[in-house]
């Protein structure tokens, strides 16, 4: 939606740069004719102030905390919706019918068993290979298994939504199984997180009673984890779609970017964090010191945000569910107090108070992944999964949205101007 022009002087002429409007949030300027019109570029590391592309999926107020999905807000779809409706929300725009729930539910549900190319190729990794890896590997691979479901047109879109939303699942459980020693077991009927649970844990037999907090507790963890807009691995899956490369490619792509410490692997390294600040000896004082003085490299894991600057929405949702997941057997009670602990010293702190520094969604998750058995190495894989329909809903948007052009970024040049080729004897 075009609305009153902004004025840019440069070099003594003037530009209108047409404002676009968002429903709700910072509008933009449009400059995409400046280069063409002045000969400048504009320069935005890390994209600070840049957006991408337009979007109707999720709305971010990191200045006030509020996350929605399609306009509905994350505490009501955590409170009260399921990972496979949230998934089709933010695919197709609006809550499911129960019919169609229950289709999609059916269909993920089906596509969950792996063909035996599919677990061969599984198994040809090392044991301990590193998950977030191997989760990437599997991911592009669907598009040798599956070239039907590769295309561009919605029933290739629509076979490759249930494709990977189920085997993730499956890939990622089979992982937890087999680092743990254990062999692969087949998906049974019953609820996509049950399922998972059920894959991930249960002994050799395939038996097992899910314990129905750990899976109401995944639901939730999924659903927070579902879709946060323009984010690094998002973007990600969004510039590479734009060459018009396949979903399996895109995604891919998107779960090396996740694998960072920076963005997904912040769940991880929250709890090493945990741990570390345990094994040193230092008091959790002391450790807020070592990340103020800088000096060390330390940073505060599991804190800060580049969009929220306020408590984070989903940080404050999985604090809720840590407190009661976190007192059934397995729960470390003793790293949840210290990390409140950290929590509250660094909120009163005005290191952290005048950079705006709150807890983010993975200063409490890893401590709830492991309260449920899961490794730490299986922390960044859950994000990917979570984040699947968001991938997917992004990738499709960008598909269909006219406006979208292979993404391609300018520089500012620093090099050499323009230098002869020096021959070998002479350098
Ligand atoms: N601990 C200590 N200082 C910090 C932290 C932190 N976690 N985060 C930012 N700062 C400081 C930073 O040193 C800088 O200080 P100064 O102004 O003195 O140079 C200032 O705050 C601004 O930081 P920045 O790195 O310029 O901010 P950014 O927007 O580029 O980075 C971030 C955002 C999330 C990468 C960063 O806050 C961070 O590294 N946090 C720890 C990792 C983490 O928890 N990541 C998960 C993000 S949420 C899940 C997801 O979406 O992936």
């Amino acid at each position: 939606m075009a609305g009153a022009d902004a004025r840019l002087t440069l070099d003594g002429t003037t530009l209108d740069l047409p404002v676009e409007h968002a429903t709700v949030g910072n509008d933009g300027l449009q400059i995409s004719t400046l280069l063409k019109d002045t000969g400048k570029v504009t320069i935005d590391p890390g994209f600070m102030n840049t957006a991408s592309c337009e979007s109707r999926i999720t709305y971010i107020d990191g200045d006030n905390g509020i996350l929605r999905y399609r306009g509905y807000p994350i505490e009501q779809l955590a409170s009260q919706s399921t990972f496979l409706e949230v998934s089709h929300l933010l695919i197709h725009g609006e809550l499911p019918s129960e019919d169609v729930l229950n289709a999609l539910n059916n269909r993920v549900r089906r596509h969950m068993h792996l063909s035996d190319n599919m677990k061969q190729f599984l198994f040809a990794f090392p044991r301990d290979a590193q998950p977030m890896s191997v989760l990437s590997g599997a991911i592009s691979a669907l598009a040798t298994f599956y070239p039907e479901s590769t295309g561009h047109d919605d029933e290739s879109l629509e076979l490759a939504t249930v494709l990977l939303l189920a085997k993730a699942a499956t890939v990622i459980a089979s992982m937890q199984r087999r680092a743990a020693g254990g062999d692969l077991i087949e998906p049974r009927d019953g609820h996509y997180v049950s399922e998972f649970l059920r894959i991930a844990f249960s002994p050799n037999s395939g038996d097992m009673d899910v314990d129905p907090d750990f899976r109401k507790a995944l639901d939730l963890l999924l659903i927070l984890h579902a879709d946060h807009e323009q984010n690094c691995s998002t973007s990600t899956v969004r510039m590479v779609g734009s060459s018009h490369a396949n979903i399996y490619a895109s995604i891919a792509a998107g779960i090396g970017a996740l694998s960072g410490p920076l963005h997904g692997g912040a769940n991880e390294a929250a709890l090493k964090m945990f741990d570390q600040i345990k094994e040193s000896g230092d008091t959790v004082e002391q450790f807020v010191a070592k990340v103020k003085d800088k000096s060390e490299g330390a940073r505060l894991m599991g804190f800060g945000h580049r969009v929220y600057k306020s408590y984070d929405p989903r940080g404050a949702v999985v604090k809720q569910v840590a407190d009661s997941i976190l007192s059934k057997n397995g729960g470390d009670n003793q790293t949840f107090e210290m990390a409140q602990r950290l929590e509250e010293i660094a909120l009163s702190d005005e290191y952290f108070i005048e950079r705006k520094l709150y807890p983010n969604v993975d200063f409490y998750t890893g401590l709830l992944y492991s309260a449920m058995g899961f490794p730490s190495p299986i922390f960044t894989p859950l994000f990917a999964l979570g984040r699947m329909p968001g991938w997917i809903a992004h990738y499709r948007e960008m598909l269909s949205d006219p406006r979208t052009k292979i993404g391609r970024p300018r520089q500012i040049y620093l090099g050499e101007v323009e230098r002869d080729y020096i021959p070998m004897g002479q350098r």
